[in-house]
């Protein structure tokens, strides 16, 4: 006869990081490609961001302080729009929000051309609910996103986890895109793009949802 155990465990106040998959969806590739494209005409095009990226020491392109249009600008962001619309709304639901009290709507995307050897530091999306990036370029060797468990500054006497702790127990986890896959997290979440030690560009959409 086993033993009933002496104890239980709970995990409260959990961190929920989204992941899915788009690969599945009809004409992925047409969807992947042109995608691709845009993004990367954009790019060449918008000297505005070209100039902002510069400024801020971002090694490569981004939209992010150009553009805040892009759905209107060119179709396949609509279409892109529309999935991460129904992602968030399922993201939301995970977590239980009540946002009946308001609208969950996308207010920010952009556009990110990573170059080999660019990183983009920690930092979170203030003023936003749900953050996230969809990638459309991952080669070989492309940096993977690194979370940062929250409560770091609460560690004063923690000893380091053991080698090969539970990954929802270690304080930093990588989550390693391909192209397709969609990544939501609270807007809070510290996270980092670490060094792109691939040899060609890195490229990937983020968005910001508010409510
Ligand atoms: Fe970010």
């Amino acid at each position: 006869m086993s033993q009933a155990p002496d104890h239980t465990l709970s995990s409260l106040f959990v961190t929920e990081v989204y992941r899915a998959d788009l690969t599945d969806m009809p004409d992925f590739q047409t969807f992947l490609e042109e995608l691709d494209d845009t993004c990367r005409a954009i790019a060449d095009e918008d000297e505005a961001g070209q100039n902002w990226s510069q400024q801020k020491a971002y090694l490569g392109y981004t939209s992010y302080g150009s553009l805040n249009d892009l759905p209107m600008r060119a179709s396949i962001f609509e279409d892109l729009k529309m999935h991460l619309d129904a992602h968030a709304l399922r993201f939301a639901e995970a977590l239980e929000y009540d946002v009946s009290g308001g609208d969950l709507k996308l207010d920010n995307l952009w556009i990110n051309i990573l170059e080999p050897y660019g990183t983009h530091s920690g930092h979170i999306h203030p003023h936003s609910l749900i953050s996230g990036t969809f990638y459309v370029h991952i080669p070989d060797g492309a940096s993977a996103l690194k979370f940062e468990d929250p409560r770091l500054t609460s560690f004063m006497n923690t000893p380091p986890r053991k080698a090969g702790a539970r990954r929802d127990h270690q304080p930093f986890v990588y989550e390693a895109p391909t192209a397709g896959t969609l990544l939501m997290w609270e807007s809070w979440l510290r996270h980092e793009v670490p060094i792109n030690l691939s040899e060609d560009v890195r490229i990937s959409v983020s968005f910001n949802y508010s409510w």
